[in-house]
């Protein structure tokens, strides 16, 4: 009985199933609406396209105006609208600044490709054309796009077209809205916008990202279309703003974007003169001078950005009566003067942004205001208000989802009403003079918290308990040098989704738990630096679709040994542990690592072969440690290497020749047994420190030094077996400013040409004496590449001679006093005579070995 059923009701829906198709079929050939003409274009228009991802897969029988993107006249059955533009839309950030893997092989997988067939003419109805974040790859736009009379709407947008706009797009009399913007590429351009002024019907032009530097009459172009309201001339090359010596025809403009160009005219009057004007976007010119008081005119104005220009005289409170304002951004000019408390009148603002300014004044007082006003704000930056503000006005901004109030001198404490602010994203307070506690109140009511950023708020004391657990889940957490301390914040465990971690010198002295590696492992930029954190260096994970990734764990007490590194990291610094073993050997070839400081720990062993293989790396710094035996070979391939620290090791042995083949700006060798001579370096041109120092080299001072090198400014020799004279070769390095060749074989006289040190004739004596006493030993100091090292405040003022403890003979040369910027003068230890100019003010000078005539 139960079967029966079941049959007959499979049976049934058989039955109706295929009554269905069957009657739909009948009902849709007799009533196909497309037209065969048309349709045969289209199919010729598909083939000639490559389709990845299967996107026109619906193209298929008869019926084109129900294949996907397609619309048809309801009338006449002819193709109105073509709509192809990719379902997955282009993100620039994604694509180029994280170069998100996943997603560019997705999208690229998702563009529409190769040729666009003319065969697509015979749409002759065609109103609507969207071919909107496809990749047509860099060929032009086709010419035969001007032959569709019928066009309203043109939209190539990120289509990897480049050349020439073709002016042919001017016989689209009908167009409406034509979209050829490009991003950041400006691989399209335009000499002249003249085809523009034919296209009288007009509304939106979009032309950003499209190259015009040449198109000088671009305004007079726009100018005529009295219909036009959106005008988009961002990243254009536009050099100009014209003036008009008439009132401007296309009044009806509503939004006006010129941002990203490099306009450094004035604003002109007739700009004042849109009174439509809703939208104006000027950021990222090099336009001076002051922000005109007549856009208090434009009353409509809800969105203004001036940001990144070189505006420099105080805002004019004209501005303040544009109550209509939801956005305004004058961050990053050179604006002064005090903001005035009008500012609170800009009741509708959810975006304001003063930072990087020099205003001076306190912040404004936006807690004035009554309940209704400033309600939806929801980003507020400021910067530099030189006198001291605290933070008392953010109690009724209950609906911020930014602050960013850092490198002002806000002081006091933070108001435990902070924690009320439910909206809150992210706050960044860093670089100010805040203090007092930090309990888990202020923040009770933030649960939508991402980034929280206090560092370098140094009285600033986190008192949370051991069991919080915050209400949010942070992606940034930046408290450099805050309290946190001494026991390691429990609190963070709790936080599951952090990309950056950022609590240097904040006071912990613990160890590290082990929780950490569980959480933290996959994190993009750490920085737990020094602290006092123990235990051993955690294991971290690969963290893919994360550039850029950064791990410095330096000036703790962490020992153990190290561990293989995820090929992903881009710095690892562990320098100043307790670090010791061997480098674990990996696969050199697939890391992806750029520094490499593993100084000042306990590491021994050999110099591994792997690290030969990190073809990305430019910075090495194995210093202090007990490294031993020779140099290999194959340090001459890591062909980016721009510096090399060996200092204070035990290696031994001839340097490779190889050594010369790289790009180096530093290289230090000090305090090794290194021997034989030295191999040139004649092909590193912008060799900036080259430190051999008490080793036991051998042979005569190298003649390619002076030859090649026109950086040079720190050369130390000291120590070493080197003999021979003082040659001439050495005065032609135009910019040492340290010269040591002390303890070492040299004979014979100083040459008279030692008194041309350009870099040593500088006076400084007007910059703070720093550090004189320095016995150059260990690194000399630098800054490469950002990374801090050792005495970089000194090393600009560092002027020192010293060849002390040879046997140099002869006068001392008259005209060495004329190096009146020398600090440090040492000729001790040899057989000298002569005279000091007793004028010579500033240097240290020690030469017990000096006979006076
Ligand atoms: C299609 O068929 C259905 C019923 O099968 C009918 O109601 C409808 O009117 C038909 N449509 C056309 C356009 O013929
Ligand atoms: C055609 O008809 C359909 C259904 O009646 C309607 O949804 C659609 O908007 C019409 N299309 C045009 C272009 O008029
Ligand atoms: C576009 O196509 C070109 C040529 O095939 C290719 O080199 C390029 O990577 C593609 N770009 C994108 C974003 O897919
Ligand atoms: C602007 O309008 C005036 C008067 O209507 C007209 O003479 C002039 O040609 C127009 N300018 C442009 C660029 O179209
Ligand atoms: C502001 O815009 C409205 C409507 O968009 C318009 O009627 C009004 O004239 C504009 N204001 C000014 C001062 O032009
Ligand atoms: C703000 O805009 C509205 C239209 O959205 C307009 O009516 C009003 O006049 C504007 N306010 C001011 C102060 O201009
Ligand atoms: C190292 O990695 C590269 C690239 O991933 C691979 O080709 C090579 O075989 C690996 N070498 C060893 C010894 O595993
Ligand atoms: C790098 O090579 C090692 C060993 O050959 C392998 O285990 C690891 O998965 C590779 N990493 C990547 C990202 O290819
Ligand atoms: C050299 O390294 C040792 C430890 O190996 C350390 O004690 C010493 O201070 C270092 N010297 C310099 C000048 O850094
Ligand atoms: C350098 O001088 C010392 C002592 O005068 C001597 O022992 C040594 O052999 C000399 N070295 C060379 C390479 O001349
Ligand atoms: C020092 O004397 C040398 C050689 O006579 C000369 O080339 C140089 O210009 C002089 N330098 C100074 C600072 O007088
Ligand atoms: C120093 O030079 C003088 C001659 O210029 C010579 O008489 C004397 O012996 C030398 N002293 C030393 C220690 O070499």
């Amino acid at each position: 009985m139960a079967i029966s059923g079941t049959i007959f009701i499979i049976f049934t829906l058989v039955f109706i199933h295929g009554l269905t198709i069957c009657s739909s079929q009948t009902n849709s050939s007799s009533s196909v609406k497309c037209i065969d003409r048309e349709r045969i274009a289209l199919s010729k228009f598909r083939k000639s396209l490559t389709d990845d991802s299967g996107r026109l897969s619906s193209w298929i029988g008869q019926e084109c105006c129900s294949w996907k993107g397609i619309t048809c006249s309801n009338k006449t059955g002819h193709v109105l609208k073509l709509n192809l533009h990719n379902p997955t839309p282009f993100d620039n950030d994604r694509f180029y600044n994280s170069q998100d893997g996943e997603y560019m092989a997705y999208y690229s997988k998702s563009c529409l490709a190769g040729e666009l067939n003319p065969a697509l003419l015979d749409l002759k109805q065609l109103q609507f054309l969207d071919l909107s974040m496809n990749n047509f790859s860099g060929s032009e736009i086709p010419k035969f796009f001007g032959s569709f009379k019928n066009l309203k709407h043109l939209n190539l947008s990120v289509a990897r077209f480049q050349g020439n706009v073709p002016p042919h797009i001017g016989n689209l009399s009908r167009l409406e809205v034509l979209d050829l913007s490009n991003f950041w590429t400006n691989r399209l351009s335009s000499e002249s916008l003249h085809w523009v002024s034919s296209l009288s019907y007009l509304k939106h032009l979009d032309l950003s990202g499209v190259s015009l530097g040449r198109a000088k009459n671009w305004l007079d172009s726009v100018n005529g279309l009295p219909f036009l309201t959106k005008l988009n001339l961002s990243n254009t090359l536009v050099a100009t703003i014209p003036s008009l010596t008439r009132r401007p025809n296309f009044t009806s403009l509503v939004s006006l974007d010129l941002q990203w160009n490099i306009i450094t005219s004035e604003i002109p009057h007739w700009l004042f003169n849109l009174s439509n004007l809703v939208e104006f976007r000027l950021d990222g010119n090099g336009i001076r001078g002051p922000i005109p008081e007549t856009f208090g005119r434009l009353t409509n104005l809800t969105v203004l950005g001036l940001s990144r220009n070189y505006f420099n005289t105080s805002v004019p409170d004209s501005l303040f009566n544009l109550r209509n304002l939801t956005y305004l951004d004058l961050s990053q000019n050179k604006l002064q003067g005090t903001i005035s408390n009008a500012i609170v009148n800009l009741c509708n603002l959810k975006f304001l942004d003063l930072t990087d300014n020099r205003f001076t004044g306190k912040i404004p007082d936006f807690g004035i205001n009554q309940n209704d006003c400033l309600q939806d704000l929801d980003v507020l930056g400021f910067l530099q208000f030189v006198e001291r503000s605290n933070l008392s006005f953010v109690r009724t901004l209950s609906s911020l989802r930014e602050l960013d109030i850092s490198n002002n001198i806000v002081n006091g404490s933070i108001p435990s009403s902070f924690g009320q602010l439910s909206n809150l994203e992210k706050l960044e307070l860093s670089n100010n003079s805040l203090s007092g506690m930090v309990t888990e109140l202020h923040f009770s009511k933030m649960l939508k918290l991402t980034e929280l950023s206090m560092s370098l708020n140094n009285l600033l004391v986190f008192n949370v308990s051991s069991e919080w657990i915050p209400p949010f889940q942070l992606k940034t957490i930046k408290l450099n040098s805050c309290t946190l301390g001494p026991l390691f914040p429990s609190w963070l465990k709790t936080q599951e989704n952090v990309v950056e971690l950022r609590i240097s010198r904040t006071g912990i002295s613990d160890r590290l738990p082990d929780w950490f590696e569980k959480v933290y492992s996959r994190v993009h930029y750490l920085d737990i630096s020094k602290n006092n954190i123990s235990g051993e260096l955690p294991q971290f994970e690969e963290a893919n679709n994360r550039p850029f990734r950064r791990l410095i764990l330096n000036s703790n007490s962490f020992d153990g040994s190290l561990r293989p590194l995820p090929s992903d990291v881009l710095l690892w610094d562990v320098s100043n542990n307790f670090v010791s073993g061997n480098i674990p050997i990996q696969n050199g070839t697939n890391l992806t690592l750029e520094v490499l400081i593993l100084s000042s720990n306990l590491l021994s062993g050999f110099f591994p072969g792997f690290l030969c293989e990190i073809k990305t790396m430019t910075i090495l710094d194995l210093a202090n440690n007990q490294f031993t035996g020779k140099l290999p070979d194959c340090i001459g391939e890591i062909e980016n290497l721009s510096m090399l620290d060996l200092t204070n090791n035990t290696l031994h042995g001839e340097i490779p020749n190889s050594l010369g083949n790289l790009p180096l700006l530093s290289l230090h060798l000090h305090n090794n047994n290194f021997q034989g001579q030295l191999p040139s370096l004649e092909n590193a041109m912008f060799l900036n420190i080259l430190d051999v120092g008490k080793n036991s080299f051998t042979g005569v001072i190298p003649p390619w030094i002076g030859e090649n090198q026109q950086y040079l400014a720190f050369l130390s020799l000291q120590s070493n077996n080197f003999h021979g004279e003082i040659t001439e070769k050495l005065c032609q390095v135009p910019q040492l400013q340290l010269l040591n060749l002390a303890r070492n074989n040299l004979t014979g006289n100083i040459p008279p040409c030692i008194g041309n040190f350009s870099a040593m004739i500088t006076d400084h004596s007007s910059i703070e004496y720093l550090m004189l006493d320095v016995d150059y030993g260990g690194s000399i100091p630098g800054i490469i590449n950002g990374i801090e090292r050792r005495y970089t405040k000194t090393m600009p003022f560092l002027t020192s001679i010293d060849i002390s403890d040879n046997s140099i003979v002869g006068e001392i040369p008259d005209n060495l006093t004329g190096l009146v910027g020398l600090r440090n003068l040492n000729l001790a230890g040899n057989n000298l005579t002569g005279r000091i100019q007793e004028n010579w003010r500033y240097a240290r000078i020690n030469f017990p070995g000096f006979v006076e005539k």
